[in-house]
């Protein structure tokens, strides 16, 4: 395990006022100093919850534009963002991929929107249940990979935080089991070696994503190559997230 990190993904969930006040009842709580905690909120909560904060948690946005300005209405770019002070974006997320249609090339431009900006981009990837039955499960993922980020030099690559997110696992209440999340990252890890080298495929942090709750995520965050997790629905529980940032 490199760097530890509980990110949590509220997508289209919390009025603002409630959102305000677990962002404030959250930041009173206890957790290891070498946690990092992230929060990524709907996009017109981020100015007031960055501001309420402070230096513990990152609030981060869902999603970003391919593009940098212009005629795209209801888009948010990674530029806006960044001169909004927030410094990371999920990308690619499989209900991005999914309902949005999202395919490996877009996210590419939106990954290189993000780093020009100066943005960490958490990068999603991850297979639908049928292509885990199918058994190509490893060649979807290193695909989604190669596609959106094997462009980047090894300086761009390394501002990277992935994020393995099963689809088959997201929201459904079934979990990789410890045993097949660590087999993904270690396959992810050697997928990133092979390009980018030991070094920095090392040092990458790979968050596993899919039911991910306060009984679960000791035993996945205790796997070698877990670095941490992507947690949707029990990022909306205080007590629950607060239990998942105490689980390394
Ligand atoms: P759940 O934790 O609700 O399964 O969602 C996972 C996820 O999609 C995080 O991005």
């Amino acid at each position: 395990m490199g760097r530890k990190i509980a990110a949590g993904n509220w997508k289209m969930n919390l009025t603002l006022a409630e959102a305000e006040s677990f962002i404030s009842e959250f930041s009173t709580g206890d957790w290891p100093a070498d946690v990092e905690v992230i929060f990524a909120v709907p996009f017109p909560y981020l100015i007031s919850l960055n501001a309420l904060a402070g230096n513990r948690i990152t609030i981060a946005a869902q999603n970003c534009s391919d593009q940098t300005e212009g005629a795209f209405t209801g888009e948010v770019s990674a530029k806006m963002l960044d001169s909004a002070s927030i410094t990371t974006v999920i990308i690619g997320h499989s209900e991005r991929r999914m309902y949005y249609h999202e395919t490996h090339e877009i996210l590419k431009a939106k990954v290189d929107q993000a780093l020009a900006f100066g943005l960490t981009p958490v990068f999603c990837c991850g297979e639908p249940l049928e292509v885990r039955e199918a058994g190509t499960h490893r060649h979807l993922v290193s695909q989604q990979i190669e596609d959106s980020l094997f462009h980047l030099d090894s300086e761009a690559f390394r501002r990277l935080i992935i994020a393995y997110e099963p689809v088959w696992a997201i929201g459904t209440g079934v979990t990789a089991s410890p045993e097949q999340a660590q087999e993904m990252h270690a396959y992810i890890r050697g997928v990133v070696e092979s390009k980018y080298g030991s070094f920095i495929a090392k040092h990458l942090p790979i968050l596993y994503g899919g039911s991910v709750k306060a009984n679960n995520a000791k035993m996945l965050f205790a796997q070698e190559d877990v670095d941490g997790g992507l947690v949707g629905g029990a990022s909306l529980i205080t007590s629950e997230f607060l239990q998942i940032t105490n689980s390394f």
